[in-house]
């Protein structure tokens, strides 16, 4: 069986995070959404909230699960036997980070990593952004799943 993981902080999981989601979907057998601490940043929602909001999203597709995990990714990856992780590539701006955790993951524990493309209607969104964006009181409807949507009306008051 081809597994993949799509790690990140999904704080929230937006709808960027969820078309790469999608198609690693078409393109594995089972991917695993991997809700991880991103040590650098600090959160909105618990890893608790994530995971439901992350669920919720992928409720349509049937070979996606989500899971957590509080060490590194290399030692979530060899733990459940994935070989391949997944993240989007929004930017030439992303790709000094992606690039040095996929080098490091290479040589941590030899797992691999695909950096898909996004699809340019999503190049400028990220978490941070629609959090703030929340935060003020602006309309984040288009930009996350409609559960995500609901959540931080509730959490951060947005439209
Ligand atoms: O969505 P993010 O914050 O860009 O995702 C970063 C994340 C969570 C994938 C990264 O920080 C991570 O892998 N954290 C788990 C701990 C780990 O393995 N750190 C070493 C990375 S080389």
């Amino acid at each position: 069986m081809r597994k993949a993981v799509c790690p990140g902080s999904f704080d929230p999981i937006t709808n960027g995070h969820l078309d790469v989601i999608e198609r690693a979907s078409g393109l594995f057998d089972e991917v695993t959404i991997a809700v991880l601490v991103n040590s650098t940043k600090t959160g909105l929602f618990s890893i608790d909230e994530r995971i439901a909001m992350a669920k919720d999203a992928a409720s349509h597709l049937p070979n996606v699960r989500v899971d957590t995990w509080s060490g590194l990714l290399v030692d979530y990856c060899k733990t459940h036997d994935i070989r391949a992780i997944v993240k989007g590539l929004r930017a030439v701006s992303d790709f000094d980070y992606e690039l040095q955790m996929a080098q490091m993951n290479l040589q941590l524990k030899g797992v691999d990593t695909l950096l898909m493309a996004t699809k340019p209607a999503y190049s400028f969104l990220s978490s941070s952004l629609v959090r703030e964006i929340a935060r003020y009181g602006g309309d984040v409807s288009a930009l996350v799943p409609s559960g995500v949507h609901k959540a931080l009306k509730a959490k951060a008051g947005g439209n």
